[in-house]
């Protein structure tokens, strides 16, 4: 069975494709130091799967521990998730996350050219795009200058796969520019867990419906959009989880020194009051939530063109924007 190294495969998107690989057929190899994640998600997916994991308990900056694991293992890809993800945090503490998602993917291409390893899925984001001159977007769309240090760290990342294959290393690479996950595993036993208050709009939907939250912010009504209020479009995580097999599948027919980009989302976009609606429909509760200011720096509207992942990856979303909210909230109910 082939093993793929998931690092940050405890995580939010992480852990919902270890079931997705082991579903198509392959073993995840989970490595991630639990800082923004715990251990009992592992407990979950054993509970989800049936299966045993190995798990190491590590930072994807030590090289030694990756050299180890790989000695202990035939990997045969990775896929690199293990990051930073605080927007707000990026700039604050800027080289706390250039040191983390930049640092870590160097260390992580050292150690796969030492050991052999060809394939790797890097984790990107249509952060990259910033605000879009022209909608959708394909992944042809010029990249904007990053609005955070957390966005540059994906365009830098990107920057560096881009001329590391250029050298020539026999490696193949897919890096997967995600637009707004959302939802958790159908199942109730793995989501999202964000720590503190979230900054992300669907958890703190949940939040507020829970009565954690007393009530939702709407960030702006007065864009030129359907309603008024932001558009983003926003991907079921075991989709996205799913775009991560197809992602491994096709790298496999590939020639060395390959790279490329896939956008994944639905194609569609939605806005922020579509959700809260989409949300009271699938919930039956009734969300109390205020209009506000806009919030510094939102991009307007953005959602992806597939074709190219349907076409070339042979991948389509199969969970709807209703489907994502009653999987959130059943997640969110079974937090307690
Ligand atoms: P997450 O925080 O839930 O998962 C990341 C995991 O990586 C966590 O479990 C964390 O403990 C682990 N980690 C962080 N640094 C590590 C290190 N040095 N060594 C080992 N483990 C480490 O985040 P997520 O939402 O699952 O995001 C996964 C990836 O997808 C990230 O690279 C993120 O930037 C990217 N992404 C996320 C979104 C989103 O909205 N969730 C959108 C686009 C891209
Ligand atoms: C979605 C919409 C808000 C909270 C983030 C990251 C970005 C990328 C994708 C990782 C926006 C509105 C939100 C609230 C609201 N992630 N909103 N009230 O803005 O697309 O970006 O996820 O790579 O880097 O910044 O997602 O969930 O924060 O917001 O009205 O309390 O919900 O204005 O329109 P966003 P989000």
């Amino acid at each position: 069975m082939k093993k793929i190294l998931i690092t940050g495969g405890a995580g939010y998107i992480g852990s919902h494709t270890a079931v997705e690989l082991w579903n198509a057929g392959m073993e995840p190899i989970i490595l991630d130091d639990l800082s923004n994640s715990n251990e009992e998600v592992l407990n979950r997916l054993r509970e989800i799967t049936g299966k045993e994991f190995v798990f190491y308990k590590g930072d994807c900056n030590d090289s030694s521990l990756l050299k180890k694991i790989c000695s202990e293992h035939q990997i045969e890809g990775v896929i690199h998730f293990a990051a930073f993800k605080a927007v707000g945090e990026s700039t604050q503490v800027p080289l706390k996350y250039y040191r983390n998602n930049v640092g870590s993917l160097l260390i992580l291409l050292e150690v796969m050219k030492e050991k052999g390893i060809r394939d790797l899925v890097f984790s990107s984001s249509c952060t990259v795009y910033g605000q879009p001159d022209i909608l959708p977007v394909t992944e042809a769309t010029p990249r904007k200058d990053a609005e955070s240090p957390y966005g540059n760290t994906k365009k830098i990342c990107e920057d560096i796969l881009v001329d590391y294959v250029k050298s020539k290393p026999g490696i193949r690479v897919i890096s997967l520019r995600y637009f707004n996950p959302v939802g958790a595993h159908p199942s109730s036993k793995i989501g999202e867990l964000p720590i503190g208050t979230p900054q992300n709009l669907v958890p703190f939907i949940t939040q507020t419906a829970a009565g954690i939250r007393e009530k939702l912010t709407v960030f702006g009504n007065d864009y030129d959009t359907p309603d008024g209020s932001c558009v983003r479009d926003y991907i079921h995580v075991v989709d996205l989880a799913d775009a991560h097999v197809k992602a491994f599948q096709y790298l496999a027919e590939q020639g060395s020194d390959f790279y490329e980009v896939f956008n994944v989302g639905t194609g569609n976009g939605n806005t922020v009051l579509e959700v809260i609606h989409a949300f009271e429909k699938v919930s039956g509760e009734k969300l109390n939530y205020v209009i506000g200011p806009r919030r510094p720096g939102d991009v307007v509207k953005t959602w992806a063109d597939t074709t190219k992942i349907n076409q070339v990856l042979g991948w389509y979303p199969k969970f709807s924007l209703e489907d994502s909210m009653r999987d959130s909230w059943n997640w969110q109910k079974s937090l307690g």
